[in-house]
């Protein structure tokens, strides 16, 4: 039985990471998986995160399981998280292992309540949202994000296609912090897509890993909040990963919005029954570390000054590579490097010019050219900005 199984094709952001492992080059640049680094490379533990564990060391005195959707407390705290006032009368909420594992229940929800759904994604998008729904069998269509000239979102070809949605039909958006370009609608765009939804009818499924990353906490949840205020249902999938540093805890929710409290407990009951065909109770540790540190003011502000002096290091970083490039090339080509936000910019190499700079420099960032703004310091940024210059980019 075993043997009929066909290879599969390796994730090209994994993959790279154990490229990067192999390569004995000194000076080599990670700027492939998106993961927070400090300027020593290091992918800190935050220190409310370290606080929080020891607490939960001390006083916890059982692992008997949870609940199918997680603790009370973490739903609530991430609802708060997320959505400030979030609605009790509409809200059902279920922990995920991950923010993956909230877009895959996300989307085995959206089978559930309509097998005749498409899915409408970005082009491009973070690469597992597209493996997750071939793998699901789940149709979709792509619809342009991505303007290769100036580097920013082709709002116009982006409005025109998603406005095709139909209703019950779904649309994919990444709440902040775009993945894999960096470039994000503005405030005003953000209403036309609620408008666009409006009519269509389609519901949005927000895929929030980077709340913190962008322009702060609040600003980064703006989007989501406005479309929960505006419209009838909305499903969000966010993710603790990044903004607590718990990568490994596997640590996300998904959060449904429906019209009322009766279709609010329908779909806490699907969301829960999701859970337990899955993998029955979701992963706890991670989750209990996040209401520790948001049901506490000190750990909280604590976490909120950390987190905010990764934000700005990354600002720093996009400014200083910018800063880099005019001096270089003499022009401002590469100044949407600044105006991206969160963890990654799309630089528009062609997949030569990445393989180049890899080669010749030892600088690894995904084949379609998205690199991984935190991998950087102040050492690399001036050997990236001269390997860019010389591939041609
Ligand atoms: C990324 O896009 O690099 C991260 O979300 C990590 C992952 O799982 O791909």
């Amino acid at each position: 039985m075993l043997g009929n199984l066909k290879p599969q094709a390796p994730d090209k952001i994994l993959s790279l990471m154990a490229e990067y492992k192999a390569d004995t080059r000194q000076g080599k640049v990670d700027l492939g998986v998106g993961v927070y680094k400090d300027p020593e490379g290091v992918t800190p533990i935050m220190r409310a995160v370290k606080k929080a564990e020891q607490r939960i060391l001390e006083t916890q005195n059982t692992k008997a399981y949870t609940g199918l959707a997680g603790t009370q407390e973490y739903r609530d705290a991430m609802a708060g998280l997320v959505l400030e006032n979030a609605p009790a009368d509409r809200l059902a909420s279920v922990a995920t292992v991950g923010g993956t594992g909230a877009v895959r229940q996300g989307l085995e929800l959206v089978r559930m309540a309509n097998p005749d759904a498409v899915v409408h994604v970005s082009d491009p998008t973070w690469p597992n949202h597209l493996s997750i729904l071939k793998f699901m069998g789940q149709a979709f269509v792509e619809y342009p994000y991505f303007d290769n000239a100036t580097r920013g979102v082709d709002f116009d070809a982006m409005l025109a296609a998603i406005g095709k949605a139909k209703k019950g039909d779904v649309v994919l958006l990444h709440g902040c912090c775009h993945n894999p370009t960096g470039a994000n609608p503005d405030a005003g765009q953000w209403d036309d897509i609620a408008a666009s939804l409006e009519k269509t009818g389609a519901v949005p499924l927000i895929d929030l890993a980077y709340q913190g990353f962008g322009d702060g906490l609040d600003a980064d949840a703006a989007a989501t909040r406005m479309l929960a205020s505006r419209l009838p249902e909305v499903l969000i999938a966010a993710s603790c990963s990044k903004n607590f540093g718990v990568y490994r805890e596997r640590t996300g929710i998904l959060m449904a919005l429906g019209e009322g409290s009766e279709a609010r407990d329908l779909t806490q009951g699907a969301m829960a029954y999701l859970n337990r065909q899955n993998y029955s109770f979701p992963p706890d540790h991670g989750a209990r570390i996040v209401s520790t540190i948001l049901d506490d003011a000190e750990l909280r502000q604590d976490w909120k000054t950390e987190l905010e002096e990764m934000r700005r290091t990354m600002l720093d970083l996009r400014k200083q590579l910018a800063e880099e490039l005019r001096n270089l090339g003499g022009n401002d080509n590469f100044d949407f490097i600044e105006h991206h936000r969160g963890m990654f910019s799309r630089l528009g190499a062609t997949a030569e010019q990445v393989a180049k700079m890899k080669e010749d420099s030892g600088i690894y960032m995904v084949g379609d050219s998205r690199l991984n703004i935190a991998g950087l310091n102040n050492d690399s940024v001036p050997v990236l900005a001269r390997a860019i210059v010389e591939a041609g980019v």
